[in-house]
Order: C-alpha cells, then sequence, then structure tokens
C-alpha cells in the first residue's frame, strides 16, 4: 500500500456510479488521491462515502458535484488541483434509451468529452484512461475477439464511444505528449466483496446480472431470457462477464502504465477470455442465492449478437493485468451486495 495519496492526484470523472466507485477504491488503496466529478445524473454519493468507510481514506477522495456540460465549473476544477492523470467513466450508458433519445446522449457523451479534453490540454493533463466498451465491436461474428477486431457500432451509445475513441486518437497524433490507454470492458458485473457498494440501476435494469438479483430478492418476478436458439451450446446468448473489482484493478494497473511508459493511444480489452451463456448464470447465481430462480424463454432482444468474448492476451502483455475472480465469486458477490440492499442505495441521503 502507498503513502496516503502519495502517489498523486487522479481526475476519476463519473467516479461515483458503479465501475467508477469501485475504481476509486482500488486507488485509493494503491496509493493515490481520487477527485471526483460527476453530476449524479445516474448515481448517489452514498456510494463514494462507502468507499471512505471501507478504505478508511476517506481524506483521499474528494466528491465536486459537476456536469462535464458546464465548461466554466469544470475549469475551477483544474484551476484548483494538479492531475496527475485522468480516468473518463462519466456518460449515459443504456443502449435502448440512447436508440431513444440519441442527441442527448450526443450532447452528453460527445459534448461532456470534449470539454474534458480541452480541459486537459489546456492544464496538461495528458495521461488519459477512457471507459470504452466491447459495443466498439459492433457485430463482430469471429471470437475471440482482440483489439485489432474491426469496429462497428449498432446504435447511438455504441457510436459515441467510437466517436470518442476517434478523437483520442486525433488528439494524440496532434500532441505525441498525450499518453492514452483506451479499455475495452466487456460485461462488468459484480460488486466490492464487503457488500457495501454495488450496481444500483434506476428503474428496470436493462442488463442481465442486476436484473437477475432484483429476482433474487424478490423485487421482480420472473427473469425473462431472451432467446434460445442461437447457435450456443444450449442456445442462450453467451458473454465475457467480468468482476468489478478485476476491471477497477485494470485501471490501477494502466495508471501504472501510464507513469512508466509512453503508449501513444492504445486500446486494451478487459474481460476474462471466457464465455457464459444466459442459463448457466441463472445456475450460477442459484447457487450462491441458494435458490431456485424463476424464468421465462422469450424472443431475441433487438440488436443482441449470438456470442462476445474477448482475448485477454493483449492486456496480460501490455498492462501485466488478467482477471482473477470467478463467475461463483461474482455471483456471490452480487447476492451480497443485493441482500443487504434490497434497494439500492439509500435515495434520500
Ligand atoms: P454509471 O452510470 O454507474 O456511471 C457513469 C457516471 O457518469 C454516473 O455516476 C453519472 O452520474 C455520471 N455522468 C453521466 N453524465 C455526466 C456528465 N455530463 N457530467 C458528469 N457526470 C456524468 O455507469 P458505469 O456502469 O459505472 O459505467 C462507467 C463507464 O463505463 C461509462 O462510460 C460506460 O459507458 C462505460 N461502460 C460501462 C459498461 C457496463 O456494462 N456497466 C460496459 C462498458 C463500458
Ligand atoms: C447479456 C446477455 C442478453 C437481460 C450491454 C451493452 C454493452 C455493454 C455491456 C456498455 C444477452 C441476455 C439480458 C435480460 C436476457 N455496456 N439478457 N435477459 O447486451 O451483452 O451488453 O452491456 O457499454 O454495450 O450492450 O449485456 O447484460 O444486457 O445482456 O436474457 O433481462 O443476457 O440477451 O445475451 P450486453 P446484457
Amino acid at each position: 500500500m502507498g503513502d496516503v495519496g502519495g502517489l498523486g492526484t487522479v481526475l476519476v470523472t463519473g467516479g461515483s456510479g458503479y465501475i467508477g466507485s469501485h475504481t476509486v477504491l482500488e486507488l485509493v488503496q494503491a496509493g493515490y488521491k481520487a477527485v471526483v466529478v460527476d453530476n449524479l445524473a445516474n448515481s448517489s454519493e452514498e456510494s463514494l462515502k462507502r468507499v471512505g468507510e471501507i478504505t478508511g481514506k476517506q481524506d483521499c477522495i474528494e466528491f465536486l458535484e459537476v456536469d462535464l456540460l458546464h465548461f466554466d465549473k469544470l475549469e475551477n476544477v483544474f484551476k484548483e488541483h494538479e492531475f496527475i492523470a485522468c480516468i473518463h467513466f462519466a456518460g449515459l450508458k443504456a443502449v435502448g434509451e440512447s436508440v431513444k433519445i440519441p442527441l442527448m446522449y450526443y450532447e452528453n457523451n460527445l459534448t461532456g468529452t470534449l470539454n474534458l479534453l480541452r480541459l486537459c490540454t489546456a492544464y496538461g493533463c495528458k495521461n488519459f484512461v477512457f471507459s470504452s466498451s466491447a459495443t466498439v465491436y459492433g457485430m463482430a461474428d469471429k471470437m475471440p475477439v482482440s483489439e485489432d477486431t474491426q469496429l462497428g457500432s449498432t446504435n447511438p451509445y455504441g457510436r459515441t464511444k467510437l466517436f470518442i475513441e476517434e478523437f483520442l486518437r486525433d488528439v494524440h497524433t496532434s500532441d505525441p505528449e498525450w499518453n492514452i490507454v483506451i479499455l475495452r470492458y466487456f460485461n462488468p458485473v459484480g460488486a466490492h466483496e464487503s457488500g457495501r457498494i454495488g450496481e444500483d440501476p434506476s428503474g428496470i435494469p436493462n442488463n442481465l446480472m442486476p436484473f437477475i438479483a432484483q429476482v433474487a430478492v424478490g423485487r421482480r418476478e420472473f427473469l425473462s431470457i431472451f432467446g434460445d436458439d442461437y447457435p450456443t451450446p444450449d442456445g442462450t446468448g453467451v458473454r465475457d462477464y467480468i468482476h468489478v473489482t478485476d476491471l477497477a484493478k485494470g485501471h490501477v494497473q494502466a495508471l501504472r502504465k501510464l507513469a512508466s511508459s509512453k503508449v501513444g493511444c492504445t486500446p486494451v480489452n478487459l474481460g476474462t477470455g471466457k464465455g457464459a451463456s444466459v442459463l448457466e448464470m441463472v445456475k450460477a447465481f442459484s447457487k450462491a442465492a441458494g435458490k431456485d430462480l424463476p424464468y421465462k424463454l422469450v424472443e431475441r432482444r433487438a440488436g443482441d449478437i449470438a456470442e462476445l468474448y474477448c482475448s485477454p492476451d493483449f492486456a496480460r502483455d501490455f498492462l501485466h493485468w488478467e482477471a482473477k475472480l470467478t463467475l461463483d465469486d461474482m455471483c456471490a458477490d452480487v447476492w451480497r451486495w443485493q441482500s443487504q440492499n434490497p434497494e439500492g442505495y439509500p435515495r434520500s441521503e
């Protein structure tokens, strides 16, 4: 463990959200200080209070309620701090919603990122880690996907990730002092082992794991399994689920890499390299929760592909990082979080 924040201060946009809060936890445990900017559009300040409690390092976490769209307020954050790096999580992420309100997604994710990049340029914060997504592989049909697999997009959310990746490549071309790691997450699930922080979607969950967890805790009647006629071993969709704690540690490794070498603008897949089907997930979660989970087989969901999993080889060679936690760990940790916090974070603290 490092000194109290002794490794320097990292700007973490979107740091009170699901992946951000788990990453702030790993950052402060590794010896960094985190300054979080978040507009709380999809999160609660409670997550970071709890990170402070879990780690005992509240003094290494500063939370600022700032919207990336408010350039002047964001500039004040840069005026008041000196950052060694920025990790950029902030963005809207619901695929279906992005199809309904594309302009809001483009405005929030793209303009927010442009504001941030302008300020990082002006204030010399050129070590940058970006939250990209496996969605940038579009309808990839050859598994596993590696970083040089052809990119594509199927919805406005995915296009925001593709466009931002392009922004970053251009920014680096214009000024080689930029040092950028683009992390392409596969399917992040799980929660911190304490059960104190976890994923807390508002409304009906879009993703499989939080939906399963809400069925297990009795908030939803049954899971709908979207299609059982895919060309996969049991007919249900296959994905590369990765524990959020492993993912968070990947960010710490990315910062270490940026501190020790010039990497240009490099994309890295963060996944386990192993696929699991929807039925396998249901089985694993039932085991963790000690109960059967009711489900119904329904039509395929529009836009889904049969299977998606990554080659984790480059992450291992380049970042010296690999996912360690198993599907059983992911399910046990989500169950601990969901059963101890059935309604998620308290809404009015
Ligand atoms: P999240 O919604 O929990 O976190 C995103 C945070 O960004 C939220 O706290 C939200 O309030 C904040 N935010 C949004 N717009 C903002 C703005 N204009 N200004 C300031 N803050 C703003 O989502 P997450 O799952 O933690 O995802 C983090 C990042 O990782 C996102 O960029 C997401 O697209 C990406 N990602 C997520 C997944 C996933 O399945 N969870 C997969 C791949 C990539
Ligand atoms: C997983 C599997 C579904 C819900 C999404 C985004 C992607 C990235 C990660 C941000 C699929 C099936 C799901 C349900 C089901 N996010 N399923 N019943 O679609 O792989 O990826 O999250 O970047 O961009 O698209 O994840 O969790 O929605 O689905 O049967 O109620 O579970 O069909 O096979 P997905 P998911």
